[in-house]
């Protein structure tokens, strides 16, 4: 038994701070310490196999894996090969779901046993919060994994990996046996991720503890797509940049990390089979985004549970092809760019050139077949193509969209082919349906990869407007969910202007702050019978004022907030304060334990004594 004192104490303000919140949630309040020796098995279809712990030392696969069984020796990226890989049964090393699984085990363990997150913000000022570190203790010593599948050792499937049952169950009983169950991997991946969000460490650095036992989680997601959309082209950034977002994104439960990885300002991504395009294109040679730099990124996703899923935009916002293909680009850098394109530079595809269609189709081979193996999605890009810059195309010569719209077809046909050949499921921006009017494959094909998902930013109307249409549909409004906030060349009225004029506002004046993400309700205005048909939807930063010294704080706390509602369902203004300490917390664990750089939810104070809506 527990010392009464002790109860008492953490029972002052418990505070559960899981986030996103989970579906159904049970807690106790004795406190449990997590065992350094704990032992951890994953049983599925009657096997048990060790996956942490002592009883690892003999016969397992990752042990195998951490005796550097495969002579990776150096680098970030052999570091990953050499966490992620096991042996399949042909004794070759393979990224699979089973390394993954395995892997995600370990790394849950260690970051419990690693965390420097001390709660104390979340108590009032100079309280005894802490359990008695001198107290006889309890002791969480054996993890109990149950997949009712195997996680498969065969190469990854992103398909059914991605796409599998993300429920799941986390118990932990009174004598501290916690095990967590799940259908597939990826439901296995989300139960540890919350698992971590279980525990404390203690500030006498002598161990992690959870104060909630007993304990019975019950979660499922919302949707299916909860995503992040990150501009690596406007502003540079470094790979660094995206393996640290990932990891938050885990930690919020957000599975889709979309890299807008080209646009009109620099084209950063390298493409092997086309050296020039990035080696011309990047701001400099040595901010080119490496087809390695791509492959870890994707790994690190995969392992994290984020599909990480390229766009190249096309045809429009493509002026920085011109670097390495002049011959392939209408209307580059026109001095009147605002006639010609949405900010400057001006530039788009020739649309009528076989040249453009073999370029087209030499990047798309050589990137799908490089990313389908960690992703099952491709943006297929589309949004904001000027019509006037065909007037300047000699393939064209016309803004006439009768003229323009069978041209446009073929090309995007041309796309969304290459993508489907790739086993990958095309996404689009909502021009090209909406505006354009184009033939785009089923949303009634039985097949995911030949369902084209419409990616909607403008307004509701619009997502309801594709719903109606038969397509899948994601949602961003960017009323609500855009995380950027630029100042050029948008005025206030949400229209283009190549003139600054005062008071030199945001365009979405005033700053979209978490509260805004976290109230924004995607199914406002959308008919109850058409709400089945949205995959999911999307926070998105664009970067014509960000880079990667502010990217953390200008993502985090906001799109955690964004993730909530995904994950969750539609939320309610009435849990604004509730929120307000849950994701204060979430904040804490980012800023302790991924020492990144997240913005502040509200005044320490108001986390102390809650009840101030700040
Ligand atoms: C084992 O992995 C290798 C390399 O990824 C792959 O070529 C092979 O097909 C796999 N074998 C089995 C049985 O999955
Ligand atoms: C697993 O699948 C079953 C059957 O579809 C479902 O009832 C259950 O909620 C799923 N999740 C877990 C964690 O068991
Ligand atoms: C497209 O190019 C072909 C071949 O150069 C030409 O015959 C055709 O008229 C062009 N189409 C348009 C709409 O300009
Ligand atoms: C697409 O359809 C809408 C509504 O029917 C129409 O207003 C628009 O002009 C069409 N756009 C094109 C490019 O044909
Ligand atoms: C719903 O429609 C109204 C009226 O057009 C609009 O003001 C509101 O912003 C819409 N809500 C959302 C979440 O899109
Ligand atoms: C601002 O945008 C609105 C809406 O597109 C447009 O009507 C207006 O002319 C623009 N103002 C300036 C100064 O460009």
């Amino acid at each position: 038994m527990l010392p009464q004192h002790l109860l008492i104490l953490v029972s002052i303000a418990p505070c559960l701070a899981i986030w996103p919140q989970p579906a159904e949630i049970r807690t106790g309040h004795r406190v449990l310490w997590l065992d350094p020796a704990l032992h951890a098995t994953l049983r599925c279809e009657e096997k048990t196999i060790d996956v942490y712990g002592t009883a690892n030392s003999q016969g397992s696969h990752l042990a195998g894996v951490l005796n550097g069984a495969f002579g990776f020796t150096q680098g970030l990226m052999d570091k990953l090969q050499f966490a992620f890989v096991t042996r399949n049964s042909s004794d070759q090393p393979c990224f699979s779901e089973r390394s993954i699984v395995q892997n995600a085990v370990r790394e849950a363990i260690q970051s419990i046993q690693q965390s420097n997150f001390v709660p104390w913000k979340l108590y009032k000022r100079h309280s005894t919060f802490e359990p008695d570190p001198h107290a006889a203790r309890r002791y969480i010593s054996t993890l109990h994994i149950q997949q009712k599948s195997c996680p498969a050792s065969e190469p990854l499937s992103p398909e059914s990996y991605f796409g599998g049952d993300e429920s799941y169950l986390i118990d932990i009983d009174d004598d501290g046996i916690t095990s967590i169950k799940a259908n597939g991997s990826i439901g296995t991946i989300r139960g540890l991720q919350t698992l971590e969000q279980l525990f404390f460490a203690h500030s006498t650095k002598s161990g992690s503890y959870t104060p909630f036992a007993p304990l019975r989680i019950a979660d499922r997601a919302r949707w299916r797509h909860r995503g992040l959309s990150i501009d690596i082209a406007r502003n540079p950034f470094e790979s660094q940049d995206l393996l640290r977002t990932i990891d938050a994104m885990a930690m919020a439960k957000l599975n889709r990390l979309h890299i807008h990885a080209t646009d009109s300002q620099s084209w950063p991504l390298e493409i092997p089979s086309l050296p020039d395009l990035a080696r011309k294109g990047a701001y400099q040679p040595h901010l080119v985004w490496s087809a390695n730099n791509l492959r870890e990124i994707q790994m690190h996703g995969a392992a994290k549970g984020v599909s990480v899923f390229i766009e190249i935009d096309m045809p429009g916002h493509t002026a920085s092809v011109t670097y390495a293909y002049p011959d392939l680009v209408a209307a580059f850098n026109e001095l009147d760019w605002s006639t010609f394109a949405a900010e400057p530079l001006s530039g788009q595809l020739k649309l009528n050139s076989s040249d453009v269609h073999r370029f087209v189709a030499t990047v798309l081979d050589d990137l799908l077949s490089r990313t389908s193996p960690y992703t099952s999605l491709y943006h297929v890009g589309g949004d904001e193509l000027n019509r006037a810059a065909y007037l300047l195309d000699e393939t064209v010569q016309s803004d006439d969209p009768g003229v323009l719209q069978p041209l446009l077809q073929k090309f995007i046909d041309s796309v969304i082919e290459a993508s489907i050949r790739h086993g990958m499921q095309p996404v689009v921006w909502e021009e090209m349906l909406l505006d354009w009017n184009l033939t785009l494959p089923s949303a009634m094909d039985s097949a995911p990869s030949r369902q084209t998902l419409v990616q909607v930013w403008r307004n509701s109307e619009r997502i309801e407007e594709v719903l109606k249409r038969g397509h899948r549909a994601i949602f961003g409004d960017y009323h609500f969910w855009y995380l950027d906030c630029k100042y050029l060349p948008y005025n206030t009225s949400g229209g283009y202007s190549s003139k600054l004029e005062k008071p030199y506002l945001d365009y979405c004046n005033p700053y979209h702050n978490w509260r805004q993400m976290y109230t924004y309700n995607p199914l406002a205005n959308i008919s109850a019978d058409l709400q089945e048909g949205i995959e999911g939807g999307e926070v998105l930063m664009w970067s014509e004022q960000t880079d990667s010294s502010d990217l953390d704080s200008k993502l985090w706390p906001r799109a955690a907030a964004a993730a909530e509602v995904l994950w969750a369902g539609v939320r309610q203004e009435a849990m604004l304060e509730d929120a307000t300490r849950r994701l204060g917390e979430w904040r804490e664990r980012g800023v302790m334990d991924l020492r990144m750089r997240m913005s502040p939810v509200t005044m320490t104070w108001c986390l102390m004594e809650g009840g101030c809506n700040l």
